[in-house]
């Protein structure tokens, strides 16, 4: 499968980018950045650091910089640190990005690959927003769409209604979610139910010293914050619990439902269901603790 993961590298992204780049179902073709966890040049920094950490080399290219409408963004660094992967202080530029922005770089392969691109949007929808805005033929070009974001039957993390990814530009992802394309919504529903708890991590490092201790590392950072908001069984693998949905759907349980967000008030950013869109697949469960095995022998494989 050709993917690539539209990202904001972000300690949990970076399981994710691991995983993708160790699992052998997956052809990564790209990595476009985003704001979020992080600002957009963080985002694109960490994605080149990462991309050379684990030994592979694609094209990275930067997105989006605010959510739509807005003339400013302050990231989480309470959840992911200050340069987005835990407690690093500086993280390497290597190499360069890409001359094309994000959605520039999504229109492209998605009509180069026409009919078989996956992209895996693990931060805010804004770039696949823009990428529909600068093409709507983006969203037939793809093959499909698995979007880590959302809170369906599950409450919010970042507020009591919203997800993160959805809640840092809810304007965006309303966008998105009257497209009609395929898209699979792997939400907080499935997410929190795939916890790596500090033992997982360390069996990974003790396995895999080079990248398994460097998750292990990064891992601390986002264990601790986790811990601060009264989840004290691990940390979720948010954004490679939506990698594996790509390649495994068949293990998760989805329902078929229209989503709008809502975008205003105190519920901003809540992924409600709207019967008059076209139907997403949700999911609501997925066998976790298969996720979590499978996450780990993966990241084990790396060294
Ligand atoms: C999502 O928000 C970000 O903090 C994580 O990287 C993940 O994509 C979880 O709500
Ligand atoms: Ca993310």
């Amino acid at each position: 499968m050709k993917l690539i993961i539209d990202t904001d590298p972000g300690i949990d992204d970076a399981m994710a980018i691991a995983l993708a780049h160790a699992m052998p179902e997956i052809k990564l073709v790209g990595l476009t950045a985003c704001f979020g966890n992080t600002f957009a040049a963080q985002s694109s920094r960490n994605a080149r650091y990462l991309c050379d950490l684990l030994g592979f080399v694609v094209p990275v290219a930067e997105g989006a910089a605010l959510p739509y409408g807005e003339t400013e963004y302050t990231p989480s660094a309470n959840v992911h640190g200050p340069e987005g992967l835990g407690d690093l202080e500086t993280v390497p530029q290597i190499g360069q990005n890409v001359d094309e922005t994000a959605a520039q770089f999504l229109v492209r392969m998605a009509a180069q690959h026409k009919g078989e691109l996956v992209v895996c949007a693990v931060a805010p929808l804004t770039n696949i927003a823009d990428a529909l805005a600068l093409d709507p033929a983006f969203a037939t070009n793809i093959k499909e769409l698995v979007i880590m974001g959302g809170a369906y039957k599950h409450n919010g993390n970042i507020t009591p209604y919203a997800e993160a990814n959805i809640f840092h530009d809810a304007k965006a992802a309303d966008v998105v979610f009257a497209t009609d394309m395929p898209i699979k919504m792997i939400g907080l529903d499935a997410t929190m139910l795939t916890l790596l708890t500090p033992h997982d991590f360390h069996e990974v490092a003790a396995a895999a010293p080079k990248i398994g201790g460097f998750i292990e590392h990064i891992s601390k950072f986002y264990l601790e914050f986790y811990r601060s908001v009264g989840v004290t069984n691990g940390c979720p693998m948010h954004d490679a619990t939506a990698v594996l949905a790509c390649t495994h759907p068949e293990n998760f349980t989805f329902e078929a439902v229209g989503l709008r967000v809502i975008l205003d008030g105190d519920e901003i950013g809540q992924t409600v269901a709207d019967p008059s869109r076209p139907a997403v697949e949700v999911a609501v469960g997925v066998q976790g603790k298969w996720a979590v095995d499978l996450f780990k022998e993966r990241v084990i494989s790396l060294g």
